[in-house]
């Protein structure tokens, strides 16, 4: 791989052991993936700030870090960690297990790492240009900064989003080339399906995507429009059940202005027509339908935006969530704040709902409830839920799993 001098300089350790060990790593993943340059990155977004992911395995790798005097090189933000820093006590979080996650927050803060806690870091602390080269990882994010912004990510590994960090560059391969960007497999939306496309058919049709392609690069053709949130609950749901970390939408994501240039010049290995039919198909699988009583609701994922709390508020009004029920809302501190200022916050809680900040069902050991039968309107929830929480999962709409939150069950989606 041709390194520049700086580079080199890097790998011979005139700037210091954890660059040196960084760049190492990074360029024996540039080799093993065809690579002939590294590129320099905006920015980097770590996953393994999670106590969950990191384990003490990450505290061991972190403490050496810090006592090497490592620092980011770039802006760099933390996903999503293991505990609420504020009500981790609420959530019964046991206490060991808070006291680890401090404890990475206090190794990320003693490297720079900006502590955003949130899977959406892209809306306020960690916003990408168009076309900037970036080193993130968390794979609901990655494929929002491609496919959303159009700016370049691999979706990197835990630490290897470190690494990228540390010495401000990445291997330059994959989606951070014209080539690795071009569509490979089509779905076309019937237009009786897309002159009614409903809000909640954006995760559904994300996870079918995301089954059929795995790693590939999907175009989707015959949406009229999608909005930011509609396009983060799609790309979160294809990353979940695929491997998605870029897809094009043609006439709404900024590299697919036609078809053809969400293709490339080039033409699709393969074409999937998607009707109504398919949509309900994937939502039984993402959740069959029952009248079982449900115990938790979990919304917010990717964490939710402000106008996503404004419609949580809206729809709890004057409402009670029903006496055997959690509803959990997940968000970062940012959005938290703003629905305070908003009065949505105050709506939210009269109701009895709860926030879960800076987290989610899916980082929290959440076993002290004994929670069997969780509802949710997000696709990438609905497929880890069942494996990290052990519920049975039930996919609905953002109302529906409000009225279940009220009524204890779930009545339509
Ligand atoms: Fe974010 Fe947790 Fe969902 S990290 S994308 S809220 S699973």
């Amino acid at each position: 791989m041709f390194l520049t001098g700086e580079e080199k300089r890097i790998l011979d350790g005139a700037c210091g052991e954890p660059q040196r060990l960084a760049l190492r790593v990074l360029v024996k993943l540039g080799e093993a993936c065809g690579a002939e340059r590294m590129v320099e990155i905006a920015s980097a977004h770590l996953v393994a700030s999670s106590y969950q992911i990191a384990g003490e395995a990450g505290i061991e790798i972190y403490s050496q870090l810090v006592a090497q005097g490592a620092k980011v090189k770039v802006r760099t933000t933390s996903d999503p960690g293991s505990i609420d820093f504020a009500r981790w006590r609420e959530f019964k979080t046991p206490e060991q297990y808070a006291a680890r996650q401090i404890k990475i927050a206090e190794l990320l803060d003693a490297m720079g790492v900006i502590p955003t806690w949130t899977c959406t870091p892209y809306t306020t602390f960690n916003v990408p240009r168009f076309g900037e080269h970036l080193g993130w990882s968390e794979s609901s994010a990655v494929v929002f900064a491609n496919s959303v912004i159009g700016a370049r990510t691999n979706r990197l590994a835990a630490y290897v989003d470190l690494c990228g960090a540390l010495v401000g560059r990445v291997p330059y391969f994959g989606l951070h080339c014209d080539e690795g960007r071009r569509g490979q497999v089509l779905f076309e939306v019937a237009p009786d399906l897309a002159a009614d496309f409903a809000d909640h058919y954006f995760p559904p049709l994300g996870y079918l995507v995301g089954q059929v392609v795995g790693d590939k690069v999907p175009v989707i053709v015959g949406l009229r429009g999608a909005s930011s949130d509609q396009l983060k609950a799609f790309g979160a749901a294809s990353a979940a059940s695929g491997s998605v970390a870029l897809y094009h939408m043609v006439g709404i994501t900024p590299e697919a202005r036609s078809l053809e240039e969400a293709l490339g010049g080039g033409k699709p290995l393969q074409k999937i027509p998607v009707g109504k039919a398919e949509i309900e198909r994937t939502m039984e699988q993402m959740g069959a339908l029952t009248d079982e009583p449900v115990d938790v609701v979990g919304i917010g994922c990717p964490h939710a935006s402000i106008d996503q709390m404004r419609r949580y508020a809206a729809l709890l009004e004057g409402k009670r969530v029903h006496g055997g029920v959690q509803l959990w809302i997940c968000a970062n501190v940012v959005v938290e704040e703003m629905a305070r200022k908003m009065g949505y916050l105050d709506i939210l809680e009269r109701a009895g709902a709860k926030l879960m900040v800076g987290t989610c069902h899916n980082d929290c050991p959440l076993d002290a409830w004994g929670f069997k039968r969780l509802v949710t309107d997000s696709g990438k929830f609905a497929y880890y839920t069942p494996t990290t929480v052990g519920t049975q999962c039930i996919f609905a709409s953002t109302e529906a799993c409000i009225h279940a939150a009220i009524a204890g069950k779930v009545e339509g989606r």
